[in-house]
């Protein structure tokens, strides 16, 4: 696997992997890489010929008072898990090579950016947009794939490539859990023991909600429910929880397909963020 940090060799390094007429597909992430990032390298080695996976912890996704500083970076074993996993190239540029002289221009999403984690992370979702965007122009990837563990982050992801018309095919995959249900998240390592275990209230409570709502329960009371659930298992606050449309992500008052259940709760320090089909 080559690992590359500068512009002119990674064009180089994609050109000769494109040579052929083969396909590319592209795995964005921020490193501190676990079996969900690695389902997303798998998935990509089923539908391209190569797979080019980028790490890169990006600043302007973070706000002033969240962990980008804290943030777990450990490349040397992120390389190790994508050579086992057949990885053609690792893409690491530093801050410098992604911003050089710092960025003055950025893509907004702004419909379906602004509520859920967008309401509480102001900036949060231009960053990522922008990133990404940088990230199709960099790699020029045929495929790009994203998890749907971060379903706000996949539907502006594809209506940004959609209005701006990126030329590639994205692809979602399917959440990777712990046995107990709790989503993969590098934001995991976070967490004391005590607080993993407690944690487990989170999946089991929007489980519990996502089937009533499929048959038939009040939304309010149900959304009220998984809250207190949540809370009583052990969470300090639930930033949000909401049924939404799966694809314009419009707030629904009364369930219809295809909808999804997304939220986002505090534990001690640390912010999770889960969602789950509904019907
Ligand atoms: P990061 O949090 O490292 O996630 C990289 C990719 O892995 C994302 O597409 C995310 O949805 C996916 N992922 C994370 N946990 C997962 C899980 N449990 N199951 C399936 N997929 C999972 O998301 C980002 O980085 C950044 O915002 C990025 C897109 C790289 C832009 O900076």
């Amino acid at each position: 696997m080559q690992i590359i940090r500068d512009i002119a060799t990674l064009h180089r390094a994609i050109a000769a992997l494109k040579q052929g007429g083969k396909s590319v597909a592209l795995v964005p992430t921020m490193g501190a890489l676990h079996d969900g990032h690695l389902s997303l390298v798998q998935m990509g080695r089923r539908v391209a010929d190569h797979v080019v996976v980028s790490i890169f912890v990006n600043p302007t996704q973070f706000g002033p008072n969240e962990d980008f500083a804290s943030y777990p970076r450990d490349e040397a074993r992120d390389a190790a898990l994508l050579v086992e996993q057949g990885v053609a190239l690792l893409w690491a540029p530093d801050v410098a090579v992604m911003y050089p002289g710092g960025h003055g221009t950025h893509i907004e999403v702004a419909e379906l950016g602004a509520d859920y984690c967008g309401a509480a992370r102001p900036g949060h979702f231009d960053g990522v947009a922008t990133v990404v965007a940088k990230l199709f122009n960099q790699v020029r990837p045929d495929i790009a794939i994203f998890g749907e563990k971060d379903w706000q982050q996949l539907a502006i992801i594809r209506r940004m490539a959609r209005d701006l018309d990126f030329h590639l095919d994205i692809l979602g995959a399917p959440i990777a859990r712990d046995p107990d249900g709790l989503a993969l998240s590098s934001r995991n390592a976070y967490l004391s023991p005590e607080q993993r275990s407690a944690a487990v209230a989170f999946p089991t409570a929007l489980r519990a909600a996502s089937a009533a709502l499929a048959n038939g329960g009040d939304m309010y009371e149900t959304l009220a429910k998984a809250e207190a659930a949540i809370i009583a298992g052990g969470f300090d606050s639930v930033d949000y929880i909401a049924l939404a449309d799966a694809d314009s992500l419009e707030r629904l008052d009364i369930f219809r397909a295809p909808a999804r259940l997304l939220a986002a709760a505090r534990i001690g320090k640390t912010r999770l963020i889960d969602n789950y089909p509904v019907g």
